[in-house]
């Protein structure tokens, strides 16, 4: 893991994966790449390339250019906006994925990082404790490109000894850049309404359970994956996670500790019926037992961190 490509590097995980890699690899050994322009600390601090993941030609040609040993694909379209647009969705996720494997192939790559995501589950899938090897029968367009890349993934480690890993994440919490596109997206947006004085009308029920992670352990848990010795890996590309699990009203509770006069008011929209086809709860012991996962924050450590730098965006000293 010399030279890293990070695709959908302007995105919510993509702008923290980016500072984190460039840190531990050094900045000019780790290329963000997007489809749109990333935020100017991405674009001052190292290399960066503008990158449509269908463009099978392009990929090729940034990997020669810049001698990429690693890839984390990040580059995705999510379940809501996946749900509006299935057929974008099924484009850049399926197409995206697939011309990625084939370049590490092609290359000979040393690894290639896809992360998967609990939208992989479907109505059938225990909901509590779901285990990793269970039923995948996603109702979305996203989890359908999920379980995919899952398999694909698996198949060319298999078939063409490309060394692919990946985990399923929950909805991911973080502060510096919005998500996009998600049906977990509500957790994040919760935050910028507190902070702002404001009133948010949540998209999802006030009882509704889903595993949710914040930015930190995503990050750590997708370089820890990366760096772990194959040897020790009897899973690759399919690795339940877990950090917390709450439901909006429990996420509204935890905040108005710090900004009592925070309202919410709950209408539920078509992400309903998405979240409800997911988890409530993770079984990770997986990647616990495989490559010594652990998660750090849980819900009260999360938010409070979110306050704290959500605040210092808008000048405010709540935490
Ligand atoms: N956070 C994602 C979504 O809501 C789940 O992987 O689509």
């Amino acid at each position: 893991m010399k030279r890293i490509l990070v695709t959908g590097a302007a995105g919510q995980i993509g702008s923290d994966l980016i500072v984190y890699l460039r840190d531990r690899y050094g900045k000019n050994n780790v290329l963000a790449t997007d489809i749109r322009e990333p935020a100017e600390e991405i674009k001052e601090e190292g290399p960066w390339e503008k990158l449509d993941v269908t463009d099978a030609s392009n990929i090729n040609r940034i990997i020669e250019d810049y001698e990429i040993d690693t890839i984390y694909h990040l580059a995705a379209i999510l379940s809501a906006r996946g749900e509006k647009n299935p057929q974008l969705a099924f484009k850049v996720n399926i197409l995206g994925t697939y011309n990625v494997l084939e370049a590490g192939v092609k290359y000979e790559l040393e690894r290639i990082i896809i992360p998967s995501s609990i939208a992989v589950f479907g109505p059938e899938t225990p909901k509590d404790n779901t285990p990793n090897e269970t039923v995948l029968r996603p109702t979305t367009m996203y989890g359908i490109t999920k379980v995919t890349g899952e398999l694909l993934g698996n198949y060319y480690f298999k078939r063409f000894g490309v060394d692919v890993r990946g985990v399923r994440f929950p909805g991911i919490i973080s502060w510096k850049t919005l998500p996009g596109g998600g049906t977990t997206d509500y957790a994040v947006e919760m935050f910028y309404y507190a902070v702002q004085g404001k009133k948010y009308t949540c998209f999802l029920r006030e009882d509704t359970y889903l595993p949710m992670m914040y930015m930190p352990d995503a990050i750590r848990a997708l370089v820890e994956l990366a760096e772990a010795p194959v040897e020790k890996l009897k899973h690759h590309t399919d690795f339940n996670l877990s950090a917390m699990s709450f439901c909006p009203k429990e996420l509204e509770k935890e905040i108005k500790k710090y900004i009592p006069e925070f309202e919410v008011e709950y209408k539920p929209d078509y992400r309903q019926e998405i979240a409800d086809s997911w988890p409530r709860s993770i079984d990770d012991s997986a990647a616990r037992e495989e490559w010594g996962w652990k998660p750090q924050y849980d819900l009260p450590l999360m938010v409070k961190d979110m306050l704290h730098n959500i605040g210092k965006k808008f000048g405010k000293d709540i935490v």
